[in-house]
């Protein structure tokens, strides 16, 4: 059994101050797991804040590298020192603003798995893309290359359409789940029952009322959350409706 997950991806958003004003209030109201990912700012302070409870704190990039010449970057080694585990690899902001390919996605999961963390892989196409679902899967096909069986099966994806992030338009819960399902199939090529494992999320203009819609398909294991995470109550309304 897939376990869900609802994971807020905070962007380039949050002070400190309001930050830790969030963890107080969500914090004590979380029966399930769930995840947020912050800038790098906020990490050290949200990761020793959140330490033993049921709200697991992760980045929203890393470098492929341990350390070096890298000026701006920030490396796997440096997330786990401060306690974190969870890493988003390749969203489409990355992909669109700062250059990054399949390439740098998959150096980067193999990097994060190495050292025993978990990536949360993006994927998604945009509203002009010829054949989004080969589009979509030749994405993960790509970021999964040379990952073994066992740390394929520890390797979340985060499957967003690019025109329903941020706008307010989502696809229909029976595309996604299309499109989800198909990544899976993907996944079974190369992995076999392991593909059944892979926990996919859904992500694009998530929020507390149309959540449990997703995640009442077979195949959609959660949500990556932008706008919607952001505010503590709605945080909490979308990991209550998660349970379904
Ligand atoms: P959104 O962002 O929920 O604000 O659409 C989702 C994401 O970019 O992960």
């Amino acid at each position: 059994m897939r376990k869900k997950l609802v994971a807020g991806n905070w962007k380039m958003n949050m002070l400190s101050e309001d930050a830790m004003s969030f963890l107080d209030a969500v914090i004590p109201r979380l029966a399930d797991e769930a995840l947020v990912c912050a800038p790098f700012t906020l990490l050290p302070e949200m990761s020793k804040r959140a330490r033993g409870t049921k709200l697991q704190i992760g980045a929203q990039n890393m470098h492929f590298e341990s350390s070096g010449a890298y000026t701006g970057e920030i490396s796997g080694d440096m997330l786990l020192d401060i306690g974190i585990k969870y890493v988003i690899l390749g969203h489409s902001e990355r992909r669109m603003y700062f250059g990054e390919c399949d390439e740098h996605i998959n150096r980067k999961a193999k990097a994060a798995l190495s050292k025993g963390m978990t990536p949360i892989i993006c994927c998604g196409e945009s509203e002009n893309q010829e054949n989004p679902m080969e589009y979509v899967a030749s994405q993960i096909r790509a970021a999964f290359r040379d990952i073994c069986d066992k740390d394929a099966s520890k390797t979340l994806i985060a499957c967003e359409p690019i025109w329903a992030i941020g706008t307010g338009k989502t696809a229909t819960p029976d595309v996604a789940q299309k499109m989800i399902s198909h990544l899976r199939s993907t996944l079974r090529e190369r992995y076999g029952s392991i593909a059944d494992q892979v926990r996919i999320l859904y992500g694009g203009s998530v929020k507390p009322s149309n959540i449990a819609s997703f995640l009442g398909e077979p195949d959609i294991d959660g949500a990556l959350v932008g706008g919607a995470s952001l505010e503590a109550d709605s945080f909490v309304e979308m990991v209550k409706n998660s349970k379904i």
